[in-house]
């Protein structure tokens, strides 16, 4: 693999959460470029307050920290180069028809899941960091090898989620999806660090966002609105045009509706 700043992989049969690992080591002060990559998680993190579960050696479960000195209202693009850099590597397994859901689910043409990314940061580990930019854990879990067909999903998830090797057609390498993975995260991240790099991951998530174009139900903690998603602002968020006004949602779910349902 190329230089990168992940060189520093630490590696898992097992651990709690990848994600939750991270966020420890970043409160000791652990530099940007940390990886944690594990076989299997017995309490992995989903968005929402959700679990993230997957069978034992199957499936990419990886987490990387990063320090990005970008304005606190610009590190949603942190999370958008983490699904871009793995949309980058599924890609380049020859799979196609992949994209993002915003705010960072990667689905295939069918809308059924391939990959979900939860970003973590907390208040503590941000005082702790010593001269360094507060630290974002990015935790992607990529279903690549589970399902190996339908028939493994559970009933909830039947129709919902698809692994790489069913759209591949044959079992795929994780590590070298880990490896390719990484090397695209770098160019990536290198984008986080200049306006003109900053405009590019927001203008590659609008050319590989589902989102934008459909008509949506945005539910957020104080109730929820519907309305037809226009576009990505310049930090990565959705903008949604809802009753003649626009909304730029930050954060929240968001539910792709059929337009008259
Ligand atoms: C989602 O809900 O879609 C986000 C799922 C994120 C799961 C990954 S697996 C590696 C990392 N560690 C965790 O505990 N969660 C993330």
């Amino acid at each position: 693999m190329p230089e990168t700043r992940f060189a520093d992989i630490r590696r898992f049969e097992s651990i709690d959460s990848t994600n939750r690992y991270l966020l420890d080591e970043a409160r000791a002060g652990a530099s940007e470029g940390v990886v944690a990559v594990a076989d299997h998680q017995t309490a992995g993190r989903g968005r929402l307050g959700r679990s993230w579960e997957a069978p034992a050696g199957a499936n990419l479960l990886v987490s990387v920290l990063l320090r990005p000195a970008i304005d606190p209202g610009e590190r949603h693009l942190a999370t958008t180069a983490v699904a871009l850099a793995a949309v980058d590597a599924i890609r380049a397994t020859g799979v196609v028809g992949v994209s993002i859901k915003w705010p960072n689910d990667l689905v295939d043409t069918e809308g059924r899941k391939l990959a979900g990314v939860l970003a973590e940061s907390d208040v503590a580990s941000a005082a702790a960091a010593d001269g360094q930019p507060p630290p974002v854990v990015v935790g992607i879990g990529i279903n690549v090898n589970w399902p190996a067909d339908e028939s493994e999903l559970p009933p909830e998830l039947t129709g919902l989620a698809v692994s790489v090797s069913q759209l591949a057609g044959a079992p795929v390498d994780r590590e070298a999806l880990l490896l390719s993975f990484l090397a695209a995260l770098e160019l990536r991240a290198v984008d986080l660090d200049t306006p003109a790099g900053r405009a590019r991951l927001a203008g590659d998530l609008l050319a590989d966002c589902t989102t934008v174009g459909t008509r949506v139900r945005v539910d957020l903690a104080d109730g929820s609105f519907e309305g037809t998603a226009t576009g990505i602002s310049p930090e990565g968020h959705l903008v949604v045009a809802t009753g003649g006004a626009t909304r730029t949602v930050v954060a929240g779910d968001v539910v792709h509706v059929r337009a008259g349902s």
